[in-house]
């Protein structure tokens, strides 16, 4: 065997989450982005995801309050701008503008899209029973958008500090899965 033994502050780094996210929330009326890569899928229909927002940040302010929220995927031409969304807080800053983002009416919430991700997805939390010990949300998707005419989005996927890579080749193989 050639592995050896890893860092466990760096373990996050070998399970790949999946792509980064932009979860856009509106507090008041205050529209806000924050980035994140912690997140899982839990059901199919009506469709689950999980979200794990540090209770420091304005996003778990505004989800706690408004249990609404809208799940953006950004493909590689944003990377540089969803990083910068990582790295300042809404409660300072208005991401929409100081970015250059479209804000885009969501039709089930009132957080709203963003125009340039290739998909949005419009969020209702369901369970907030696990945001205060594991800073965990689970939310249903209400409303989904995609760009129909992008057939393999190049994603982002965060592989820890400044390491990102982007979703490649799409292939077609038989998974067994109906
Ligand atoms: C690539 C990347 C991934 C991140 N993933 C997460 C995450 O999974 N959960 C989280 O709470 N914060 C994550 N962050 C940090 C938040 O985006 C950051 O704290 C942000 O400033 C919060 O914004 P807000 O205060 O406007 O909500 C990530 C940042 C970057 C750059």
């Amino acid at each position: 065997m050639t592995k050896k033994p890893f860092p466990l502050d760096k373990v996050y780094t070998l399970i790949e989450p999946g792509p980064i996210l932009m979860v856009t929330t509106r507090f008041g009326n205050r529209p806000n982005i924050m980035t994140m890569s912690w997140h899982t899928m839990i059901d199919f229909l009506p469709p689950l995801v999980g979200l794990v927002i540090g209770d420091q940040s304005h996003t778990f302010r505004a989800l706690k309050a408004t249990g609404e929220c809208v799940i953006n995927i950004p493909t590689a031409p944003l990377i540089k701008k969803a990083v910068r969304c990582g790295n300042v807080s809404g409660r300072s800053v208005d991401k929409f503008k100081a970015f250059r983002l479209t804000p885009v009416k969501a039709a089930e919430v009132k957080a709203p899209m963003i125009g340039e991700c290739c998909a949005s997805l419009e969020c209702r939390t369901v369970d907030q029973g696990m945001a205060e010990r594991y800073n965990l949300f689970i939310l249903e998707v209400v409303k989904a958008w995609a760009d129909s005419r992008i057939k393999n989005p190049r994603m982002i996927h965060h592989r820890g500090k400044d390491l990102f890579a982007i979703s490649g080749k799409t292939l077609r193989i038989a998974s067994g899965m109906k």
